[in-house]
């Protein structure tokens, strides 16, 4: 018999012929206390602790899946399936947490778990860490994507159950300072890119039925109330898109399971689904201990010379991301105004009486500051707290700078991002009269599934966009596209 139990956010208990699996159970706040499980899953706790189970599966590092509170409480004595991820990040913590039966899984790598029973690892192959599980229950295939991006062109078919995505999980656009309107337009943007992506996979997979899972979460500190905001923010209600789904996906049964609800015989929706502001409300009492956390104690101070250390070994860890680098980063905190000059050009020149033109702002709060600094968190776990606002000019996303951020203190991912921007132009794939670069330069999808029209190329992962004649980056980020036309046979961008 198999059974599929949500367990709210992305965390499933699967049991097959007398296994059981525990993947990704979530339940304490994450991102410097920002983040909680949505709706509220604090009561199966006590059971998925007492549980037993033969296999656990942790999809990658970030605190919503890698709830490390919970995981110290589970019984050792379980077989951990890990993402065999180029750093060594996600291995050690599950070593230091006394989980020592591992099992490490490279991309598409399938481990048997029982007689009728496989997993088989699906990686994001860029720089980004992060990664999904194919479960063949004797003949049943369960996909949880969770928020991983495993290239279009290598999902597998034939799939009974997806669980993936359809909100955001970034900071992009809603911790930006854009005016009204050009914020309502980016989000809108945002959001069609998200559902979009989820048809494309849903159709690739070729799913049978789809559990809307891994996000959104909501925000309970009353400072970051805002982005509980459905309608305005990146973190949309399933019922807000379940309309275009449909449209989009006719034939795929949605099922919308809450938390502890067996996936195939879901409830019916709670006060959660009809009265988010009523039911926030009350679960914020119920967590207020929990997100006042961040706000407890005093903030030892924060000098200029301190943030400079802590960028002056980003830095050294990552010289050959910044390479001819050369951009200034306006940090600000709480009184405290630090100029930095980064980039291994910035190392070597002299810049002390240059004016500072900074083309990212970050507004860091000194206690989210000193969280980095004393190492408690990256800045990525920083950015996604929503606590940090951002201001960039040009309106351009910088993937060095933000990859120095959030990957800086792992070097085995900028150094891959690195690879991927030598390699990215080196395969090459021919569509629609035009042979262009095969892999993204942003993460590396395979543009071999590149929506082409109107004389543009767009990535069916984060969307960014060329022109086709060019291969300039028309929205997304900067980096250009190789493209070449076959009619003239030669480089035009
Ligand atoms: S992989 Fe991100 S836009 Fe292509």
């Amino acid at each position: 018999m198999t059974e599929i139990r949500h367990l709210g956010h992305a965390g499933f208990v699967v049991g097959h012929a007398g296994l059981r699996i525990l993947i990704d159970p979530w339940f304490h706040p994450a991102f410097l206390d920002a983040w909680f499980p949505y709706p509220d899953n604090r009561a199966l706790l006590p059971e998925v602790v007492e549980d037993r189970y033969d296999f656990l599966y942790v999809s990658h590092t970030h605190e919503d899946h890698f709830d490390e509170r919970l995981l110290g409480r589970l019984s050792r004595d379980v077989t951990v399936l890990v993402p065999r991820f180029r750093s060594h990040g996600l291995r050690k913590r599950l070593n230091r947490l006394g989980f020592g039966r591992q099992v490490l899984l490279g991309h598409r790598e399938t481990y048997r778990l029982g007689p009728d029973t496989t997993a088989t690892m699906l990686l994001d192959t860029s720089h980004k860490e992060d990664s999904g599980l194919l479960l063949d229950l004797g003949g049943y295939r369960f996909l949880d994507l969770n928020d991983c991006n495993t290239p279009m062109s290598e999902l597998p078919d034939g799939i009974d159950l997806l669980a993936a995505q359809y909100s955001g999980a970034m900071w992009y656009p809603n911790a930006y300072d854009y005016p009204p309107e050009a914020m309502a337009a980016k989000t809108a943007a945002v959001r069609a890119d998200l559902l979009d992506t989820l048809v494309r996979k849903v159709k690739l997979t070729g799913a049978r039925a789809y559990l809307p899972s891994a996000g959104p979460a909501c925000f309970l500190d009353p400072e970051l109330d805002r982005f509980n905001d459905r309608a305005a923010t990146i973190f949309p209600h399933w019922e807000d898109v379940a309309g275009a789904f449909a449209d989009a996906c006719p034939d795929t049964e949605v099922l919308r399971a809450a938390p502890g609800d067996l996936v195939d015989s879901p409830s019916e929706p709670g006060s959660w689904a009809t009265d988010p502001a009523g039911y926030l409300a009350a679960y914020r009492e119920r967590r207020r201990d929990e997100w006042e956390g961040y706000h407890r104690g005093q903030v030892p101070a924060v000098d200029a010379a301190e943030v400079a250390a802590h960028f002056a070994r980003l830095q050294r860890l990552n010289r050959s991301l910044l390479a001819d680098y050369r951009r200034d980063l306006r940090l600000e905190t709480d009184g405290t105004v630090c100029a930095l000059p980064l980039g291994e050009l910035a190392l070597r020149v002299e810049l002390e009486d240059e004016p500072v033109d900074p083309a990212y702002t970050i507004k860091v709060p000194a206690r989210a500051l000193r969280a980095v600094l004393d190492g408690r968190a990256g800045w990525e776990e920083a950015l996604l707290s929503m606590r940090l606002t951002l201001h960039r000019d040009p309106d351009v996303f910088d993937l060095t700078l933000l990859s120095l951020l959030r990957y800086g203190h792992q070097p085995a991912q900028t150094r891959q991002l690195v690879r991927e921007r030598t390699a990215a132009a080196g395969q090459l794939v021919e569509r629609d009269g035009l042979r262009f670069q095969r892999y993204c330069p942003h993460a590396g999808e395979d543009l071999g599934h590149a929506a082409i029209a109107d004389g543009v190329i767009e990535c069916p992962r984060h969307h960014w966009k060329w022109d086709a004649r060019t291969g300039r980056c028309l929205s997304g980020g900067s980096l250009p596209l190789l493209v070449e036309h076959l009619s003239l046979e030669g480089p035009v961008g």
